[in-house]
């Protein structure tokens, strides 16, 4: 079982936000995978980049899991393909549309400044 069954937080950085994530009410929306980390900011108002509308077909969602990398459910295939694509990989890479927590810890997640500064140019 790969959704998460418990509540937990994520915090997204640089913004400070902390989401408070409640299972029983995944999916908030449709952006990625349900329960992912970018469908959780998009539920929450909390902007990431996310081109390809969240199927993995692009990597502009790229984010670092600062904390709670351990909590999440392994990348699949087409997931590391596409990240290795993405600038600026660390080992704690994922792709918020993909990424998904199982819950047992919190999150601390980084949009890289990048992703930031793309959003703000398409959000006109
Ligand atoms: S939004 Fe395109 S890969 Fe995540």
């Amino acid at each position: 079982m790969s959704a998460p069954q418990q509540p937990y937080s994520i915090t997204y950085l640089p913004a400070n936000t902390t989401v408070h994530v409640d299972p029983a009410k995944v999916p908030y929306d449709r952006h990625g995978k349900p329960g992912s980390i970018l469908e959780i900011a998009m539920g929450h108002a909390v902007d990431i980049d996310h081109a390809c509308g969240g199927v993995a077909a692009c990597s502009t969602c790229h984010v670092i899991v600062k904390s709670g990398f351990e909590s999440m459910v392994p990348a699949d295939e087409q997931e590391e393909d596409m990240l290795d694509t993405a600038p600026g990989v660390t080992p704690r890479s994922r792709l918020a549309c993909q990424a998904v927590a199982r819950g047992t810890c919190d999150l601390v997640v980084e949009v890289p400044t990048w992703n930031r500064n793309h959003a703000k140019e398409g959000a006109h």
